[in-house]
């Protein structure tokens, strides 16, 4: 499984340094979790601080958008260096036109569903997706319990592309660590988020190799 590392409950008096740590501990991406305070009971950054990380590293940025209105932003979030844009199937938006906004910026479009929505309410766009988010927790904070039962969703998604010839990446976000990994790769995950468990870790490039491995 490929690895994306959550920066939400980092240190942001030393954003470049958590860039350091995230490239150091041989991870595939960065995932950047934006919160506006009314889709999630949460608030976190938007296109200006990404746009302050970009120069900073060449990984692949893939922006977790937790907003209710994401296509009025599609545009920001792509100027800011955006690579992956993921908005929630449940927020205001216009999927399609959504969907189609993000590709036209030469992005990659992505779609989440939260632990209420069921898999198949992604299946209409999986044509147009690079990927697709299946949350392990109810978004809005880092540091919360693995959802297992959220792994048949995975499954349903993986086999549903396979039955179509599809080529789209299934993520899990919240509450990854090394317990909960292995359940993840057995249900066909691909890329894992993980936040608080790479954040705490004696030895993060040890258990980023540990997930590569499953
Ligand atoms: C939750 C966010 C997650 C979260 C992951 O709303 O989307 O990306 O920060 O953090 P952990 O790995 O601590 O659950
Ligand atoms: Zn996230």
């Amino acid at each position: 499984m490929l690895v994306s590392p959550s920066i939400l409950n980092c240190d942001y008096t030393h954003l470049e340094e958590v860039v350091r740590f995230v490239e150091n501990s041989h991870a595939d991406m960065i995932h950047l979790d934006v919160m506006d305070g009314v889709f999630v009971p949460n608030l976190s950054f938007g296109p200006p601080v990404i746009a302050a990380l970009r120069p900073l590293t060449d990984l692949t940025f893939d922006v977790h958008l937790m907003m209710q209105h994401p296509d009025r932003l599609i545009q920001a979030f792509a100027d800011a260096g955006a690579d992956i844009i993921n908005f929630h199937v449940e927020s205001a938006a216009n999927i399609p036109e959504t969907i189609a906004a993000i590709k036209a910026l030469g992005k990659k479009a992505a779609l989440t569903v939260k632990p209420n929505t069921p898999a198949e309410a992604v299946f209409p766009y999986l044509d147009e997706l690079a990927l697709v988010l299946v949350m392990t927790v109810e978004p809005g904070f880092g540091g919360q319990a693995f959802m297992a039962d959220m792994l048949p969703k995975v499954t349903a998604i993986k086999a549903e592309c396979a039955r179509r010839g599809l080529d789209v990446a299934v993520q899990v976000d919240g509450g990854v660590a090394a317990d909960t990994a292995p359940l993840c790769a057995d249900a066909g995950v691909d890329i894992v988020v993980a936040g608080s468990a790479l954040f705490k870790a004696a030895r993060p490039a040890e258990l980023v190799e540990q997930f590569h491995s499953l």
